[in-house]
């Protein structure tokens, strides 16, 4: 049985039709006139992109370098904020959801706070000092002068590798069940019916601004493939003044294997089928380049390279697809 996508909880915004939760118009009002301070480091994907990867590199690299930050054993959604987590709590029926550890873990950071009624936004300001704030939307939606007050990460993952992961995700989101095949999910995607499409608006204005010094664009296969020099070259971004032994330390840390062991980073909070999720390897399923190609018919595939270089047009952004 195919079906086609979210049927309720989104909302297209034009003129672009962007297919954003619900929530979205009133969130961001608040998005755009939220004090971002001059120390935060902002984190920007495109879902499914190496976020959480990313999350725990920077957050490892700002408060636990030297790996003995006891904090680091709390939720990665409470150490390193998002500020789209409001648009989770209200597309989902709170009800539904097992979110107790969440809210006990978030209560704990704002004492006093209502954190049912925009608690990423009321988290993040009584988050004290410095801050990794992740975050789904495309610069443009963000506060024009961003990149003039603050840090911005964006990585970017190659686009068969990240919509693969992607239709495992749909599948077991239990607001969603997507029950069609990748086939049809890839179609959905192409025709920008999957949420936080379209895709290459949201990669092309970052990689407009790659040469911005308040910028670093970051490939998830670079990334793969050398993480000590990306997270070296982060370094220098963030002028953190890692040591060597900081930076293997970081590395380590926020290895696939190890990041795995540590558990999925919203554990049990209602928002998968966690039976389901676990039969396909949870949160970190597989973490690696081309698994596009264990999924992928050829004729997919063929559909996928036309629209890539369709779409991609002058920026040319160097891919890797394995
Ligand atoms: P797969 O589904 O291909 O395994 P996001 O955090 O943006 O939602 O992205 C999730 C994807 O990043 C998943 O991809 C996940 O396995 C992968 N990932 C998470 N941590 C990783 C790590 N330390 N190294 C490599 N890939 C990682």
């Amino acid at each position: 049985e195919e079906q086609s996508t979210f049927t309720h909880g989104v909302v297209r915004i034009f003129p672009d039709g962007l297919l954003y939760p619900g929530t979205t118009p009133r969130f961001l009002n608040r998005i755009q006139s939220f004090k971002f301070r001059p120390n935060d480091v902002i984190l920007i994907t495109f879902p499914k992109s190496g976020t959480t990867w990313m999350q725990e590199i920077l957050w490892t690299m700002l408060f636990n370098p030297n790996l003995d930050n006891p904090q680091a054993t709390q939720l990665l959604l409470v150490r390193s904020a998002s500020i789209s987590v409001d648009m989770m709590f209200d597309t989902v029926k709170l009800e539904e959801l097992n979110l107790e550890s969440m809210y006990e873990a978030l209560k704990k950071l704002c004492p006093g706070k209502n954190v049912e009624d925009g608690v990423g936004v009321q988290c993040l300001d009584a988050m004290p000092g410095q801050r990794v704030i992740k975050c789904h939307y495309p610069l443009d939606l963000m506060p024009p002068d961003l990149l003039d007050k603050t840090k911005v990460v964006y990585v970017a993952r190659n686009p068969k590798d990240m919509v693969g992961s992607y239709y495992h995700f749909y599948k077991v989101i239990k607001k969603i069940y997507y029950k069609g095949s990748m086939d049809t999910f890839m179609k959905l995607f192409m025709d920008k019916d999957v949420v936080f499409c379209p895709y290459w608006p949201h990669i092309k204005q970052a990689w407009q601004k790659r040469n911005h010094p308040n910028l670093q664009f970051v490939f998830y296969e670079d990334l793969k493939a050398d993480p000590q020099e990306e997270i070296r070259k982060l370094n220098q971004f963030l002028a953190t003044g890692l040591t060597e032994q900081q930076l293997k330390n970081v590395v380590h840390h926020t290895s696939f294997s190890s990041m795995k062991s540590r558990g999925d980073p919203m554990p049990d909070n209602g928002l998968y089928n966690q039976e389901l999720h676990q039969t396909t390897g949870g949160f970190y399923r597989k973490g690696v380049i081309g698994d596009w190609k264990n999924h992928f018919s050829q004729e997919l595939n063929q559909e996928m390279d036309k629209w890539i270089k369709e779409n991609i047009g002058d920026s040319s952004i160097p891919f890797k697809m394995d």
